[in-house]
């Protein structure tokens, strides 16, 4: 009885585990980055209430095309960064939804700004260290996409990518 009981709890634990490590096939196609892998929402309770309306707006555009975890976590922080990336992410709004005003413009970059200052450049060392895990991730992440994209052609195709045949005579 306390053996089944103990192989059930094992095999109820192993599920979890399994369904953990199952990424959706969309969520492995929208990982592109490191930085796509960690958190997708900033906690602004403390941040000035012009800046918590900025997140707002930020918050809206910038997750229309991938999740905001990728503006969130991506080591960006000068002002003429972000200017760089608003600018050619305006490119490929051209044909997306999303059009801006200048003011609008202005006032998720003032968001990028502020934001990157207070977490990525006055706690540097605990967004490093969260990057470097994120890396780690990222990592194991592409590794397993190889193996199931490898899998994937190999079924596909209907043959090992692997010589099988006679050895070559000399
Ligand atoms: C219309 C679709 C779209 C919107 C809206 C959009 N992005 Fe992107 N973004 C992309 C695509 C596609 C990529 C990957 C290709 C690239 O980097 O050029 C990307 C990549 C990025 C990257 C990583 C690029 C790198 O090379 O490191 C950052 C950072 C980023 N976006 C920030 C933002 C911010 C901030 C906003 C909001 C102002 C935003 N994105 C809105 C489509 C979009």
């Amino acid at each position: 009885m306390k053996s089944s009981l103990a192989a059930l709890s094992m095999l109820f634990l192993a599920t979890i585990a399994f369904s953990a490590g199952n990424k959706s096939s969309s969520e492995r196609r929208n990982t592109r980055y490191y930085f796509d892998l960690g958190p997708a929402q900033i906690d602004v309770s403390g941040y000035p209430e012009i800046q918590q309306k900025n997140y707002a707006l930020f918050a809206q555009t910038c997750s229309q095309c991938h999740t905001l975890a990728r503006p969130i976590n991506a080591p960006i922080v000068t002002e003429k960064g972000w200017r760089r990336y608003l600018r050619r992410m305006h490119v490929y709004s051209r044909n997306s939804p999303v059009k801006l005003t200048q003011s609008e413009i202005n006032s998720i970059l003032s968001f990028l700004v502020y934001d990157a200052k207070i977490r990525k450049v006055k706690d540097r060392r605990q967004f490093l260290a969260q990057s470097a895990t994120l890396k780690v991730k990222f990592a194991k992440f592409e590794k397993k996409r190889l193996l199931l994209e490898n899998k994937k052609n190999e079924k596909e195709e209907g043959r090992s990518y692997f010589y099988s045949g006679p050895s070559p005579q000399p």
